[in-house]
Order: C-alpha cells, then sequence, then structure tokens
C-alpha cells in the first residue's frame, strides 16, 4: 500500500471550560482515520461531533493533545511548514480578500506562490473559467454569491496544486443546484489526483462523493468504510414485489414464508446485497409466480447513522 494522504492516530483534543471552574471539553476523545491518496473521505457528523477541529488540527491551525497525525508524509506538529506546502483549505479560514476582485485575489495567490507575471496571469484565467467565474472575474468578491464565493475559495486554494485539499463544509447554505457544481468540481480535482478530505452534515454528500466515509460522534468514530458498506451493515433496506392479482400475492407469501399483507404489494426486508434478492427471484421464478413489478430501497446513510449513533442526524440543541 502507498502512504496514506492522511493518517490519524489517537488524536485527542480538550478546550478549556468556558468558565474558569468548568471542567475541560473533550472533543476529540481518540479519532483515528486514514485517507489512501487520490480519494475523497467525508467525515460525517452533525454540528459540534468535532469536524472543524478535527480539521483545524490536520491543517495546523491547532496543536493536538495527543495522538500522532501526519498529512502528505509530515507530521503536523513537527513539520508543520512541510504540511502547510503541501496543503490546501476552504472554509473558515478562507484566504480570499473580499475587498479585492476575484481576479487580483487568485493573482495575489499566484505572487505567494512565486509563480511570475506571465504564469501567474495563466492560472489564474485558467481558474476563473473553469470555476465559472470569468463574467464576474473583474468585480469585488464581496459581491459575489454566496456559490460565487465559495468557488472562489476553492479555486484560491488551487493555484498552488496542493496534494490534498480540505473542505469544511463545502456545500453547507448552497442551493441544489450550486451543490451539484461543487460536487462536480471535487470530483474533477480527485479524477486530477488531489486527495480530497471533507466534512459535511450531508449523508447524501458523503453518499455522492466519498469513497470512504467515518461517521463522527461526540469525538468518536463511531463507523467507517464505503458508504455502501455502511448501509449495508444495518437493516432497514427492502424489497416491494407487486402483483397483479391476490391469488399471486398470496403464493408468494407462501413460498417466501411472510405474512400476506392487504393490496397487491409484498414487502420483504433485505439487506441490499444481489445474492439475496436473486435468491427472492429465483423462488418466485421456480414456483411460476408471475411478479407485476419489483422495486428495491436502500437504506440510507440517515438509517445507519441513526442505527450506529441511537439519535439522528440533527442540529445540536444550543447550549
Ligand atoms: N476554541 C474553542 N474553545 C472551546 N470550545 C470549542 C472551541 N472550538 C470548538 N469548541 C467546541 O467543540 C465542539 C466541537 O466543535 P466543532 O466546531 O469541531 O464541531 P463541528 O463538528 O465542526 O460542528 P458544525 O457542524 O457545527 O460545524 C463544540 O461543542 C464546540 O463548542
Ligand atoms: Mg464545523
Amino acid at each position: 500500500m502507498s502512504t496514506p494522504a492522511i493518517a490519524v492516530e489517537g488524536l485527542r483534543k480538550s478546550f478549556p471550560g468556558t468558565k474558569k471552574r468548568d471542567a475541560p471539553k473533550l472533543v476529540l476523545d481518540g479519532l483515528d482515520l486514514t485517507v489512501a491518496p487520490g480519494t475523497v473521505h467525508a467525515l460525517l457528523g452533525p454540528n459540534g461531533a468535532g469536524k472543524t477541529t478535527a480539521v483545524h488540527i490536520l491543517t495546523t491551525y491547532l496543536r493536538p493533545d495527543a495522538g500522532r497525525v501526519t498529512v502528505a508524509g509530515h507530521d503536523v506538529v513537527a513539520e508543520p511548514d512541510r504540511v502547510r506546502a503541501a496543503i490546501g483549505v476552504t472554509g473558515q479560514f478562507s484566504a480570499v480578500d473580499w475587498l479585492l476582485t476575484g481576479r487580483e485575489n487568485l493573482k495575489l495567490m499566484a505572487d505567494l506562490n512565486h509563480l511570475g507575471k506571465a504564469e501567474g496571469r495563466r492560472v489564474a484565467d485558467a481558474l476563473l473559467e473553469r470555476f465559472d467565474l470569468g463574467e464576474a472575474a473583474d468585480k469585488i468578491s464581496s459581491t459575489y454569491s454566496g456559490g460565487m464565493k465559495r468557488r472562489l475559495d476553492l479555486a484560491m486554494t488551487l493555484v498552488a496544486k496542493p496534494a490534498v485539499v480540505f473542505l469544511d463544509e463545502p456545500t453547507t447554505g448552497l442551493d441544489p443546484r450550486s451543490r451539484r457544481t461543487m460536487w462536480d468540481f471535487v470530483r474533477d480535482l480527485v479524477a486530477g489526483g488531489t486527495t480530497v478530505l471533507l466534512t459535511t452534515q450531508y449523508l447524501d454528500e458523503a453518499d455522492e462523493l466519498a469513497d470512504r466515509v467515518s461517521v463522527l460522534d461526540r469525538g468518536r468514530i463511531v463507523a467507517d468504510g464505503t458508504a455502501a458498506e455502511l448501509k449495508r451493515r444495518i437493516p432497514g433496506g427492502r424489497i416491494d414485489v407487486e402483483f397483479t392479482d391476490r391469488g399471486e400475492l398470496d403464493a408468494a407469501a407462501r413460498i417466501l414464508r411472510v405474512p400476506a399483507p392487504d393490496g397487491l404489494t409484498l414487502q420483504l426486508p433485505h439487506d441490499g446485497g444481489l445474492r439475496s434478492l436473486r435468491a427472492v427471484l429465483d423462488a418466485l421464478d421456480d414456483a411460476a409466480v408471475d411478479v407485476a413489478g419489483l422495486t428495491v430501497k436502500a437504506s440510507d446513510l440517515d438509517d445507519v447513522f441513526f442505527a450506529l449513533t441511537g439519535h439522528a442526524a440533527e442540529k445540536e440543541a444550543m447550549a
């Protein structure tokens, strides 16, 4: 196996209590995470789970209390400069100067990265084009829409061609179309060999984008795997089999040893696997029962989150 792009072992972090006598607040409670190069890894968790704290440590903005963290092969505590040179971060620590135009921002970033005048201009133009900011390039960036700001922010981080990109909730607050556009950019990035760690509270986002998903709840990873693996781990999926008449449905219920419901649809629990789906179809086929229609409903990550944490992925109550 190649060196992981990100390796986290036993990461712990507490913050001091708000009042003097308050006990420290444990936010990351032994986090483990391995991200292979050229993949998208989603850190999925509700408000207050510790996602941003983890990103801040991985990007050297915060020091860990304990544990070992390497990014692009460099230790975040021992070699923070090396880590910074290899990464791009969007989100809260955005490098965008909102008083400058989009183009000025990108050129400034190119200067900071010593790209040289001609190369800087070329990179800025290419990124403005790629992120669909050509028309707005010479407008002050504070006048951009939310989606445009997010795209400029991402473009800024790509000037230096980072090997690892951190996206902290890249689509929170975006409309559905802008979300899809952002997803396309992330896919492009990864197709070009970049590693992406993104945090999200959206289960569909992790499902769409991530090669692997780590579910973070109260500072701990409570599950880790591909979205499909996570979904398979819990029940909740089902197969709906439709029939044209009661006789067929009753026969099917007998064969499959389930109670016959009212109506013409038989609902069967399903683990999401092809094998069990085939077993159902074969059993009905062997008995020459006519099936009018069939729908497979996989459990979604919402079901997974609930099953794993015992609570839904809803907003943290305000303290
Ligand atoms: N500098 C800090 N001092 C004290 N507590 C903090 C600090 N930063 C974060 N916290 C607390 O740590 C916990 C985790 O916060 P964090 O921002 O990492 O969560 P998150 O998963 O990113 O949440 P969200 O989805 O709302 O962005 C929260 O309870 C938060 O109040
Ligand atoms: Mg956050």
